[in-house]
Parts: structure tokens; sequence; C-alpha cells
């Protein structure tokens, strides 16, 4: 399972890399804005940034919502990097330009999916990563983790390669039941990630080690 961190925070994208089990980065406008990142030129400048921080995978979003505008964004994107993902949403032209992304060999993230109607369509279009946002789906009730079990079923039956992405994960057991449901990768706030290290048997444990040792020493 690949651990993508969710944010455009390069001290938060350090932290995660220096504990070396990151696989790669996701961003959105909001995360961008979060930190603010404002301004085509500074937000360019922050993809590359990240990409000379993490070894892997950085999807970079594009803000148009029409077919040529998209091609056109997600040129200049991918063209920045070579590890740069063109994160694509999931509408109509969204599902032309992933089409056209995957024929010219640049890989893709379709993002905003929330149906396996929509993850079917991204495989069918060749996307390399689709990403249903789980977090989202709970916020309204719905089992966002259902969405996960329904999509693995779906590309296991057809062997669609499209990787799927859980996102909009919020906390450390998202991370656990999406590993339990072959999830390939997920992408979280590093508070989600560190959560998986704590146990309080492990400090108590490791406590008594060190006071038992000190006793001897
Ligand atoms: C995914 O790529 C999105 O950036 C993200 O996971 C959205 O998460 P949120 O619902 O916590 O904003």
């Amino acid at each position: 399972m690949k651990f993508f961190i969710d944010t455009a925070n390069l001290d938060q994208i350090r932290e995660a890399q220096e504990l070396g089990i990151l696989d790669g980065v996701t961003t959105n406008p909001s995360l961008m804005a979060k930190e603010g990142i404002t301004g085509r030129d500074n937000i360019l400048k922050h993809y590359v940034d990240i990409c000379n921080i993490v070894t892997g995978d950085v999807s970079a979003e594009v803000i148009a919502t029409d077919f040529d505008n998209m091609v056109k964004e997600g040129e200049e994107l991918a063209s920045l990097h070579d590890q740069i993902i063109v994160k694509v949403p999931m509408i109509k032209d969204g599902v032309k330009a992933i089409k056209y992304f995957t024929d010219k060999g640049i890989p893709t993230n379709c993002t905003l999916v929330f149906s396996a109607g929509q993850a079917l369509l991204a495989a069918k279009a060749g996307a390399t990563y689709v990403s249903p946002f789980i977090g989202r789906l709970d916020d309204i009730s719905t089992d966002g983790l259902n969405l996960i079990a329904e999509i693995r079923l779906i590309y296991d039956n057809y062997g669609f390669e499209t990787q799927i992405l859980a996102a909009s994960v919020r906390h450390t057991m998202h991370i656990i039941d999406c590993a339990k449901l072959g999830a390939d990768v997920m992408t979280g706030p590093l508070s989600s990630i560190e959560g998986l290290l704590k146990h309080p048997l492990t400090d108590i444990g490791l406590e008594k080690f060190l006071a038992d040792y000190r006793k001897g020493n």
C-alpha cells in the first residue's frame, strides 16, 4: 500500500519524507490556498518545490473545466517535473481529458469521485489513479469505505490497472480499513499517518524496559 500525504505544507511533507515511508503527495486548490500559495506562477513553483522534497508522485490539479483548457493546463503541469501526476475532476470533459492524457502517456489522478460508476468511467479512460473521497462521504452519512470495497471488486473483476487512491482520509482507522479492503494508495494528513505509530502498551513497555536497564547500569 502506498502512502501519500494530503497537504501543500512543505514542513509536513519534509517530516513525512524523513520518516522514510512516504510514496507521494496529493494537493488540491484548497490545500494550496490554506498555505497562502496563490497566483499561477507561485502555484507552479510550489509544485516543483514539493517534487524536490519527495521521490514519489505529486498530484497537481487542473483548474480549467473544459477539455481544451484542461489539456493545455495539464500539459503545462506535466512538463514541470517528471513526478507530476495531472489531477483532473470527474466531469464529462475531465473524462475526455483523462483519455487524451492516457493516450499521450501522461499519468493522471481522477479526483472528486463519489460513486462506483464514476470510478468505472475513470478506469475506462485509463486514469493512473482514481480518488474516491471517503471522508466527505462519511460527512454526509454515507459509508465511504463501502465505496472502496465496491471499486476494488469492479476493478478486480475486469483487471483494470487504475490504482485506487483512497482520498479524504481523515484519521488512522480510515487507513487501516482501506488497507483491509485492498486500496492501492491512501492519502491523508500527517496526523493520520503518525497515528499508526501509537499504542499505549508500546509506551508503557518502553518505559519499563528503560527503567529496568537503568537499575542495572
Ligand atoms: C484528495 O486528493 C483531496 O486532496 C483530499 O483527500 C480531500 O480531503 P478532504 O475531504 O479532507 O478535504
